[in-house]
């Protein structure tokens, strides 16, 4: 496994659509160890493959609600049930939050790395790390998304 660089803010890439994955092959199991791996050591909740510079439909979600990594290939969200107002952030936006409103609950079914067929329900933060990764899919930010004037900038804390 290995870290990958993160593709930041101004990188054209994050603007693309990604494509559908057609075979889930050794070259897609590494990148998905690796998505995983990245998304761990940076502290982020979500990964897109997009975010590492690779425009295939896959995504990866730890919320750290003790449920483990979702890894979600070829997503779609079939079903959204109300809304929520939510502070979000991005590993491509370093230090940056913003107020955006998701869906309070969604399903998507997706494949799992292994090719088999699998549906999702999420609320809260989980529904939205799901809309925000498959937004990624679709070369949409949070930052198209924002509530206007709610951009903040947060210094990281030193150690
Ligand atoms: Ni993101």
């Amino acid at each position: 496994m290995a870290i990958r660089n993160i593709r930041l803010e101004k990188d054209e890439i994050l603007k693309k659509k990604s494509r559908e994955v057609e075979v889930i092959d050794e070259k897609i199991q590494i990148l998905i160890d690796d998505m995983i791996e990245t998304m761990y050591k940076f502290n982020g909740v979500g990964l897109s493959a997009v975010q590492v510079g690779i425009l295939k439909r896959i995504a990866v979600i730890d919320i750290d609600d003790g449920t483990g990594v979702k890894i979600l290939i070829n997503p779609k969200i079939i079903k959204t049930k109300g809304e929520q107002e939510v502070e979000e952030g991005c590993l491509s936006f370093p230090n940056q939050y913003a107020k955006v409103i998701r869906p309070k609950e969604v399903t998507v079914e997706a494949l799992d790395r292994d090719g088999k067929k699998i549906t999702i329900k999420g609320k809260d933060l989980l529904a939205q790390a799901i809309c925000h990764e498959l937004d990624h899919l679709d070369g949409i930010t949070f930052i198209d998304l924002m509530i206007p004037g709610t951009l903040e900038y947060v210094e990281p804390k030193k150690d």
